[in-house]
């Protein structure tokens, strides 16, 4: 590992700053020199936090150019900007006829892949879908799923594997929240309204390796990101807990995504132009929030 991050010892002023940043810590300061660790089972994983505080440009990561490290702009969002855009942000269930353009999707996306990632390098991937015969082919078979999931359900002992399948709470989820949605999208969906997907012109996955590591938290923060970024650029969006499911258990709607058998879609995001503004603020709070006192 050791050779894919090398400091230059001519430039580097020994200020300590890439040891403190660095992920894997790795980086440690000797005498004065900066050194890179090398352990057989740990090394380096280009997150590029060294690259991006050294002073001097002295620290390289294979793989890595300082070409692609522009500067930061002073951050200018205040805590009121930021709380006043966050708060105006909703849900949005109804969507113009409009498409979104690839350019502002691209956006949406670029900010989907800037928050923490749990073990870099990530291991998010994403999948759009903006064509209406592809988005209307997943509403169909949606609605078709979920009506034999339904079905399914109705015998007792695949209700008995399925949870042992999916585990307690993910039983619970399904019996208590998913189901009960369903049967009232599919109702909906029989008298011709879209309740799974809205008709939104646009959708976003997130997906990736089902043994990834930190893959749920990091397609979720992928997803969160993007809703924020939608929302700041006039989209609506709306995240859909009723789409991965149907995705990672149906083989044939997961090849016609075109994503990898040996993935998991963890959060699906829909997206566009919305039909509805919202006026007031609602309130907002933690179910508990306490400070340990002792
Ligand atoms: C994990 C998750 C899954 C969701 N799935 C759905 C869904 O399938 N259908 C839906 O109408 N809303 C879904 N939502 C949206 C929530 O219902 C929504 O956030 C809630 O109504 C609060 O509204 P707000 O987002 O405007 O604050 C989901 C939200 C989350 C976080
Ligand atoms: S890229 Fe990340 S893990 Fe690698 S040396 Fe730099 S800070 Fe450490
Ligand atoms: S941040 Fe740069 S200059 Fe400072 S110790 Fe690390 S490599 Fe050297």
């Amino acid at each position: 590992m050791k050779n894919r991050v090398t400091v230059n010892k001519e430039t580097c002023i020994g200020c300590g700053l890439c040891s403190q940043v660095c992920s894997k810590k790795i980086l440690k300061m000797n005498h004065g020199q900066m050194e890179v660790v090398d352990y057989p089972d740990w090394g380096c994983c280009q997150c590029g936090l060294c690259m991006s505080v050294c002073p001097t440009q002295a620290i390289q990561v294979a793989g890595l150019s300082y070409d692609e490290f522009v500067a930061l702009p002073e951050n200018k969002v205040d805590f009121a900007t930021l709380e006043a855009m966050l708060s105006s942000r909703r849900s949005i269930r109804s969507f113009k006829d409009r498409s979104v353009e690839r350019a502002v999707l691209d956006k949406v996306i670029r900010a989907s892949a800037m928050p923490p990632i749990g073990s870099p390098p990530t291991n998010v991937q994403v999948l759009v879908l903006d064509k209406r015969e592809h988005l209307d082919e997943l509403y169909q078979d949606t609605v078709r799923c979920w009506k034999k999931l339904m079905q399914s359900m109705k015998n007792p002992i695949y209700r008995i594997v399925s949870k042992r399948v999916a585990g307690a709470r993910q039983y619970h989820a399904l019996t208590h929240h998913a189901l009960p949605s369903a049967r009232i999208c599919c109702e909906n969906a029989d008298n011709g309204k879209n309740g799974f997907t809205f008709d939104a012109p646009a959708i976003i996955f997130f997906h990736g390796y089902k043994l990834g590591v930190c893959i749920v938290e990091n397609c979720w923060l992928a997803a969160s990101y993007a809703t924020i970024a939608a929302h700041s650029l006039g989209l609506g969006s709306i995240f859909s807990g009723m789409i991965p499911p149907i995705v990672n258990m149906n083989a044939d709607v997961k090849r016609k995504l075109g994503i990898p058998d040996e993935n998991e879609v963890h959060s699906c995001l829909m997206l566009g132009y919305p039909t509805v503004k919202f006026k007031r603020k609602i309130p907002r709070e933690h179910q508990a929030v306490r400070y340990l006192k002792r």
